[in-house]
């Protein structure tokens, strides 16, 4: 019987990306979910619709067209489908340059050059000790451990932090609620990579923002949710907080009239530090495909209770 393919992304033109499907599966039949859509063998969406899950009820896997599955398991999903999601596929590499952009941004004091060119005024500020600039990654998955990695070749001192204990070349690992103190106290940079879970929603409220040193700064490329936003402007305008690099935010498009926009310690861009590639991300998501048909396992599985 031939294998059947649905795509679903309400937010994207379909058509380039069943072409892209067809191409790197050319013994399946490929089609755009609609209301009414043939069961398929294995689904391809991403921030589908209820329904789209609803009618598609012998899955042999539903595959995320994203590493974040926290869309997905806001639905009612059946138990049994196997959930992979993006792994990589394009999204470290671009990962790894925002964060190390935005982490010299803050190190180098690229802002204040800025408003002292506007001025014109020509001014040196000293040099500041690396040693006492030591970055904090929120997260050691697929994108936190490349960035982790990324810091190190400029040598920051990297400090990470997991749910489990990891063990990573050149960065200091903490892992768990034990450990989340330490790991504060010394992250003048604190990076968020988290997947949005339960455990991990609101995590960044006053108590531990207030944790991180006097002057610490900010960089969310995980999730809007993770961050408590007033906590946040709170300590950026009292001072314990020197700036934010945000590319996530709880609403998204950011509302114009967000405070945001205009705060003059924070940078806001537009959920783009690592995009979906579309032919990377196909190619994998098809040699998945092709793994499960062989009954071969493959990496990326998402465990439903822990919800990442
Ligand atoms: P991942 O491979 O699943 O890694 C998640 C990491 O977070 C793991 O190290 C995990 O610990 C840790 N973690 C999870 N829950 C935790 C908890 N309660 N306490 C402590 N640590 C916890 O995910 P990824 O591929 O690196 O992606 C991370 C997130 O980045 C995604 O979920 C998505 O939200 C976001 N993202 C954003 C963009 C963007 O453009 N802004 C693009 C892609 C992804 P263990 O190692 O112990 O499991
Ligand atoms: C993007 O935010 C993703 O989770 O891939």
């Amino acid at each position: 019987m031939t294998m059947r393919v649905v795509f679903c992304d309400p937010s994207c033109e379909p058509e380039p990306w069943l072409e892209a499907l067809r191409r790197h599966l050319p013994q399946a039949r490929v089609e755009a979910w609609a209301d009414g859509v043939e069961p398929a063998d294995y689904g391809v969406a991403w921030a589908p619709p209820q329904a789209f899950i609803d009618q598609q009820p012998r899955l042999k896997a539903l595959f995320n067209v994203g590493a974040g599955v926290d869309k997905l398991m806001r639905l009612r999903l059946s138990g049994h489908v196997p959930v992979v999601r993006l792994d990589d596929a394009g999204m470290a590499a671009q990962m790894a340059e925002y964060v190390c952009h935005a982490v010299i941004r803050h190190y180098r004091e690229f802002a204040a050059y800025e408003a002292q060119a506007a001025q014109g005024a020509w001014v040196r500020r000293p040099a500041r000790p690396r040693a006492q600039f030591p970055v904090g990654v929120l997260g050691l998955g697929v994108l936190g451990s490349r960035v982790a990695q990324a810091l190190r070749q400029f040598d920051f001192p990297v400090r990470g932090w997991s749910r489990s204990a990891r063990s990573l070349e050149g960065v200091q690992c903490f892992a768990g609620d034990a450990q989340m103190g330490d790991f504060l106290a010394h992250s003048r940079v604190l990076v968020c990579l988290l997947p949005l879970t339960d455990d991990t929603r609101d995590l960044l409220g006053r108590e531990r923002l207030l944790q991180l040193p006097q002057g610490a700064c900010l960089i969310n490329v995980a999730r809007g949710e993770h961050v408590v936003d007033d906590d946040l402007l709170a300590l950026l305008d009292d001072g314990h907080l020197s700036g934010a690099t945000l590319d996530v935010f709880r609403t998204e498009p950011l509302p114009p009239e967000h405070v945001f926009w205009r705060h003059p310690k924070i940078s806001v861009t537009p959920h783009v530090s690592a995009q979906t590639l579309r032919e990377e991300s196909i190619a994998q998501i098809a040699g998945k495909i092709l793994a499960f048909e062989r009954g071969e396992p493959v990496a990326g599985m998402v465990d439903l209770q822990r919800g990442y």
